[in-house]
């Protein structure tokens, strides 16, 4: 049997082609692609503001800095997610407070938000998991009530909708990754979008060092000595990866339809299956499948499917992480959902050139380490 990878990026001649106008331009750090880059993904989403980063974490921390975030601070944060959530709390030396997430969406549960709230609480941080979008309304709701921020980790939901709204555009920021498994990918990179000017100049340059000027003098025509206002970063997209990144801007639509045919394709097996269960899709989004995250029942050992499954050549992963159990965050209070959802979440083979053929291929195993798993 050949081997079949859990996640694979989408590159055709366009990708290359673009890089070879970038490199044959002689300006490869950031420049007019990362411009081009940010208004594609700016106008897809319709948000008036995008400012393309190194990676989704630092999108969140610059989106954390721009809110004022200090150590006095506590940001609520979806516990189930990858931990740059948590840690884009900490850089700023601020305390993530973990809350629970939904059992069917994987999602913040917007239930238990109000009961973590004090008067510490600045913001909130919903995880729009595997490209399913976190409930908003009640978040917004909750958030307008307290005068809290919201700042949507959309790393996995470019192009992912709640209620005909775009992930990202919702709260008052919105963080995109650009990770290889991701919807699209520049290797490494990552977007900040927002509505907010204000917020939007000074994630810009923060960005680059704290020189206000570096954006100024792109439009100004006399010569500007750049003068440093704050202790920045140099978490600058280039321009080499913002040529791929509008390469795959080309084709997001076509990967998410895709993607979104495979997860079909997927439910119908799984549900004709023992021991696991397909993800929920919930009718409030348009899910766009960044991967596909079945459940596996509680009598099955996850862990024992994944390397039953690999030993057979197919790669297969946990869904993400739970945060409050990480060493990192020395978090005492439990959140009971999101690591149920830790222990059983499978993430299975999920990507744009993956054939209904591959994934037959593989339902024909898995069955059978699921049944030896339990
Ligand atoms: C929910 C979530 N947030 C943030 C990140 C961090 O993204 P990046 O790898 O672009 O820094 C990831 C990456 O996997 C993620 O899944």
């Amino acid at each position: 049997m050949k081997s079949i990878n859990l996640a694979r990026p989408f590159f055709d001649n366009d990708e290359i082609q673009e890089v070879q106008k970038v490199l044959d331009s002689g300006w490869v750090s950031q420049g007019p692609k990362v411009k081009e880059f940010e208004e594609k993904v700016s106008n897809f989403i319709g948000v008036k503001y995008a400012i393309a980063v190194t990676n989704c974490t630092c999108a969140l921390h610059l989106a954390n800095l721009s809110i004022g975030l200090t150590k006095q601070d506590e940001v609520l944060v979806a516990d189930y997610t990858f931990p740059a959530t948590g840690h884009s709390v900490l850089y700023c030396g601020a305390r993530p407070v973990f809350v629970d997430v939904d059992q069917k969406t994987y999602n913040i549960d917007p239930e238990k938000i109000e009961a973590s709230i004090t008067p510490k609480t600045k913001a909130i941080i919903p995880v729009h998991t595997f490209g399913q979008c976190a409930d908003m309304d009640p978040i917004m709701e909750i958030a307008e009530k307290h005068d809290l921020f919201v700042i949507e980790d959309a790393a996995c939901a470019l192009g992912s909708k709640y209620k005909k709204k775009f992930a990202g555009s919702i709260g008052n920021i919105g963080c995109f990754s650009f990770h290889a498994r991701k919807g699209i990918t520049t290797g490494e990179g990552g977007m900040v979008v927002t509505n907010n000017k204000e917020i939007a100049e000074k994630i810009k340059y923060l960005s680059v060092f704290g020189m206000k000027t570096a954006w100024e003098r792109e439009t100004k025509k006399s010569f500007m000595i750049p003068q440093f206002f704050d202790m920045g970063y140099n978490y600058k997209m280039s321009d080499i990866s913002a040529a791929i990144g509008v390469a795959q801007m080309k084709k997001i639509e076509r990967i998410i339809k895709r993607k979104q045919e495979l997860a079909k394709y997927w439910d119908n097996l799984l549900d004709q299956m023992d021991f696991i269960s397909k993800p929920h899709n919930s009718k409030k989004c348009f899910h766009v499948y960044q991967s596909y995250v079945a459940m596996v029942d509680k009598k099955i050992n996850r862990n024992a499917v994944i390397e039953k499954m690999a030993e057979e050549g197919i790669q297969t992963q946990i869904g993400t992480y739970a945060s409050h159990i990480q060493p990192v965050y020395r978090y005492k209070k439990k959140c009971r959902v999101s690591f149920d959802i830790y222990n059983r979440a499978i993430a299975l083979p999920h990507y744009y050139s993956l054939n209904n053929k591959d994934i037959d291929e593989i339902s024909g195993i898995l069955p059978k380490i699921l049944k030896g798993a339990s």
